[in-house]
């Protein structure tokens, strides 16, 4: 269930919506279906192995598995990783308080439609505003990690879960039934690889490795407290292919709206906030679903937000033996300046750019394209090749206990020796 909450997060209902709609739709779902299936996946698998065999945070696990070698790097690249993408996560989560305020506070109304398509930017492009609830959200984050509420929040997750599910599908059905949606379907269904280039491979690739959490710690951190009797292969397929499912229907609630509202596809990371107010306007009890939505957003988000986190603390407590309080209360304030600087790049102080994107893009674009892209890499290379098929079979098989066809393994083996890396780095040079 942790996973799943890690995994299922703002990647799949803001991420990858705004993906499909600068990336062509089909095509690009097409091509990230795949890279989850051949290379996520494995990927997944490969890291459940190192965490699972090692025990320990993403650091040390690799220095207990490959003593007296560089490859501990991996995890401390892992953490930089972490940092870079809470400080714009974050944000996001922010943003999704303000909607929860404004759902709540009935904005979300037909009579209120012509000032939708403006609120977002001039929210964004605010000094203060964004910055508090982006503070609030990390508040929020810390606080869970902190007061050991994980109890609390798993069982509440638990029930919103599935209630943001059954939202989530709801909203599509009345996304696809709205006069002009058809345009919006075919958008997602029809695929059209004129459109496709490098750049939609990697945007999917990393797409891939952001839902599912992958190529920066998080896995290995969480399957570092897994019981040794869990089954690694059920874990990763269930995670991955409920995930995938979530993105897909988020995809449906969207793209359809988009069209149907006369809004641009391209938008890029305001999609999803540009777009709900629109279809909670349009719809019966539409403030209710809204506010219903929007609790579950905020959930989903921060069972997300606690691993991404989780990977430092985890660092600073086994490494340093230091306490959890303290660990977290170092990295809040980094992550607090951090986001911060995200957030005003958007609008109030455009200056914080590198390289001609704002913070914000770039650290959005450079974790999932560049550090997870190499960190999944690093990742399956030294199971493939370092830990080799021994230990892969145990950990697989729980030594021995459960039957792994010989099939499976060698499949396993083949794909995280040779196809995942070189497919990645190929995707990556190109
Ligand atoms: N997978 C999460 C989501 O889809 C984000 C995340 C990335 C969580 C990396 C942990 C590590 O929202």
């Amino acid at each position: 269930m942790a996973l799943a909450g890690s995994a299922v997060g703002l990647g799949n209902l803001w991420r990858f919506p705004y993906l499909v709609g600068q990336h062509g739709g089909a095509a690009f779902i097409l091509i990230y279906l795949g890279c989850v299936i051949f290379l996520a996946l494995p990927i997944m698998l490969s890291e459940f192995i190192i965490g699972r065999k090692a025990q320990a945070n993403a650091i040390t696990a690799f220095k207990k598995l490959a003593p007296g070698t560089g490859w501990y790097l991996t995890g401390v690249m892992g953490i930089l990783t972490a940092i870079l993408i809470f400080s714009f996560y974050s944000v996001v989560g922010g943003w999704g308080i303000k909607y929860l305020v404004d759902a709540c506070t009935l904005k979300f109304v037909p009579q209120a439609q012509d000032s939708f398509a403006d609120a977002f930017s001039n929210f964004t492009a605010d000094a203060a505003a964004p910055v508090v609830y982006h503070l609030i959200f990390l508040a929020l984050t810390v606080g869970i990690v902190v007061l050991g509420v994980k109890k609390g929040i798993e069982k509440f997750a638990k029930i919103m879960m599935p209630v943001l599910f059954v939202l989530v599908i709801v909203i599509a059905v009345r996304a696809i039934s709205l006069p002009g949606a058809r345009a919006g379907l075919d958008y997602l269904f029809k695929p059209d690889f004129s459109k496709v280039s490098s750049k939609t491979f990697l945007a999917a690739l990393g797409q891939s490795f952001f839902s599912l959490s992958l190529g920066m710690g998080t896995i290995i951190t969480y399957s570092s407290y897994a019981k040794r009797d869990e089954s690694v292969i059920r874990d990763s397929v269930y995670t991955s292919f409920f995930d995938t499912i979530f993105a897909i229907i988020a995809g449906c609630a969207i793209i359809p709206a988009v069209f149907a509202f006369g809004l641009s596809p391209h938008e890029g990371p305001g999609l999803l906030f540009v777009t709900l107010p629109y279809i909670f306007a349009s719809m019966p009890l539409g403030s209710a679903a809204a506010i219903l939505f929007f609790i579950s957003l905020l959930l989903a988000a921060l069972t997300s937000s606690i691993s991404i986190i989780e990977v430092a603390v985890a660092f600073f407590v086994e490494h340093f033996n230091m306490k959890r309080g303290k660990a977290v209360a170092l990295c809040s304030v980094v992550l607090a300046v951090m986001g911060t600087l995200c957030s005003l790049s958007l609008g109030a102080v455009p200056q914080i750019s590198l390289f001609g994107k704002s913070l914000f893009d770039l650290f959005d674009y450079v974790t999932s394209n560049v550090l997870m892209t190499i960190g999944s890499i690093l990742v399956v290379v030294f199971v493939g090749w370092k830990l080799g098929k021994k230990v892969i079979k145990e950990e697989l098989s729980n030594n021995g206990t459960l039957h792994i066809p010989d099939w499976v393994l060698n499949m396993f083996s083949f794909l995280i020796r040779y196809v995942s890396p070189a497919a990645v780095l190929a995707i990556m040079i190109f």
